[in-house]
């Protein structure tokens, strides 16, 4: 399968608008992608427009939305497409979570990441295209303060896998990879369970090193769309880089 030129190429990001997206959609344009981005709210979404120029196209929409997925699919008919948008949990044990705080990233992430997925194989998109997935280093650890957050990361990992599986059944030559990055405070999300565990455990906030940063993720991003390893279909992500799975 032949790499992806980044120049000019079609891109779309979902949450966009700030943390590990913000990152993603900011690398990818300054690798000269047309870049999409999704999120509900639209003012961080017009700064990052204002930030970015003409290379970053703004959509105020919920990426959960099946209407959505299947609308922006026909019109920007992404080459590289990063289903990163993911919902916040409780940070609470289990107990004080009720079935639908529990079930807020099945409502959210797993439910974006099916939606735009099928879309993908459905359209398809184009041979040579990659579709990136954010799972969690969570899905490998566990993650106890944030009800089924860890089980939906984990089920965004498998559907990444089943679809690469299915892009080769069917030749379409579509990559599909998973993301799995380690917990940091540096994004919203991240800041609120960090300081959860530190509470918890009464020691440092995030994983020991360097933190994660959206820059980084960016970066890393840039390397899976460029590199050369399409049999693989999910890699660990820290401050040191990617790891294969
Ligand atoms: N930070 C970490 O430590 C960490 C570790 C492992 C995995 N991850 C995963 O990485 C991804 C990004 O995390 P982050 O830390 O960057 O989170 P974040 O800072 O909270 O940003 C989340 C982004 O998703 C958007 N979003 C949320 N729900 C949406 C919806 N229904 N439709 C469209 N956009 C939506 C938000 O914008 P709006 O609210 O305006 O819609 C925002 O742009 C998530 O899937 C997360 O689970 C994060």
């Amino acid at each position: 399968m032949p790499d992806l030129e980044i120049t000019d190429t079609t891109a779309l990001v979902t949450g966009a608008s700030r943390g590990f997206g913000r990152g993603i959609a900011t690398a990818l344009s300054r690798a000269g992608a047309q870049v999409t981005g999704v999120a509900r709210d639209r003012g961080p979404m017009d700064e990052l427009r204002a930030e970015l120029g003409g290379s970053f196209t703004a959509v105020a929409a919920d990426a959960a939305d099946p209407n959505v997925a299947g609308r922006l699919i026909d019109a920007c008919k992404p080459r590289i497409l990063v289903l990163n948008a993911g919902a916040t949990p409780l940070p609470r044990p289990i107990q004080q979570h009720t079935w639908e705080t529990f079930g807020r990233n099945w409502d959210v992430d797993v439910r974006h990441v099916f939606g735009w997925t099928r879309e993908a194989l459905l359209a398809p998109l184009a041979p040579g295209s990659i579709v990136i997935t954010l799972s969690s280093g969570a899905a490998l650890r566990g993650s106890p303060l944030s009800g089924g957050y860890a089980g939906a990361k984990a089920t965004i990992r498998w559907l990444t896998s089943y679809a690469a599986q299915e892009s080769g059944r069917e030749g379409l030559g579509i990559r599909f990879v998973s993301l799995l990055p380690q917990l940091t405070p540096a994004t919203e999300l991240g800041a609120v369970f960090a300081a959860a565990y530190a509470g918890r455990a009464g020691g440092p906030a995030g994983d020991q090193g360097p933190a994660l940063t959206p820059e980084r993720v960016g970066q890393a991003v840039i390397e899976l769309v460029t590199g050369t390893d399409p049999g693989q279909d999910a890699y660990l992500l820290t401050a040191a880089g990617l790891r294969p799975l």
